[in-house]
């Protein structure tokens, strides 16, 4: 009896059909980048597992970490993004895949887009876990998808929902959607006007 699969309305993709995104999307990666060394920029926090997962099916590949954030601490999404934590390495004339859990607004990846172009990247893709197209705000595509995933509270596989100034769920197994009453404001006890609800 695990507790927080109490806190999941239901399960959206489970751990066995996200290992088979990832080697499917690893797998293409590994063929669309034959014969080069591309430097996999993991998008902090959300993207740690997918990464992982996912280069696990590639050759020769340099991997960065970058951090940003498109939320003030606020209720909804600020609309502003900012860099929390830069690429300690120079992009300049690399191939840059950049792993992310989810694409939903789409300005994180604009962001990141528009920065490492700035900086002379040669070329900039995008492997996302999940694809939320109905979230879209700035137009962005995403190259490699694992899953196009509707409009819904998703968490798990490294989405986090934040209660309490607590980061929760990442390390959930697979990507489920939050039962109401863990973010409903009336639920007592765990949330208070501390919640960030974002995806
Ligand atoms: C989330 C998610 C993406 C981004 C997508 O990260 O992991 O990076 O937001 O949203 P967008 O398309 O609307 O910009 P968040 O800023 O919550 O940080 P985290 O990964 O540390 O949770
Ligand atoms: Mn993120
Ligand atoms: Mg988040």
């Amino acid at each position: 009896e695990w507790k927080m699969d109490n806190d999941i309305e239901r399960v959206l993709y489970s751990q066995a059909e996200i290992t088979e995104a990832a080697e499917r999307v690893g797998h293409q990666l590994a063929h669309d980048y034959e014969g080069k060394t591309p430097i996999i920029l993991v998008v902090l926090k959300g993207a740690a597992l997918w990464a992982v997962d996912v280069m696990r099916y590639m050759e020769y590949t340099e991997v960065e970490f970058i951090n940003v954030s498109s939320y003030n601490g606020g209720i909804s999404s600020s609309g502003e993004v900012s860099l929390v934590t830069d690429i300690q390495s120079d992009v300049q004339g690399r191939d840059i895949i950049i792993m992310e859990d989810i694409v939903d607004t789409g300005r994180s990846l604009k962001f990141m887009k528009q920065l490492l172009m700035d900086r002379g990247a040669k070329s900039v893709k995008t492997a996302s876990l999940l694809d939320k197209k109905e979230g879209r705000v700035v137009s962005e595509d995403v190259e490699y998808i694992g899953f196009d995933v509707p409009k819904a509270f998703v968490v798990g596989y490294g989405l986090d929902y934040s209660v309490d100034g607590k980061e929760l769920y990442r390390n959930l197994p697979y990507v489920g959607v939050l039962k109401k009453s863990v973010y409903a404001q009336e639920h007592v006890g765990l949330v208070d006007d501390a919640i960030t609800p974002t995806h």
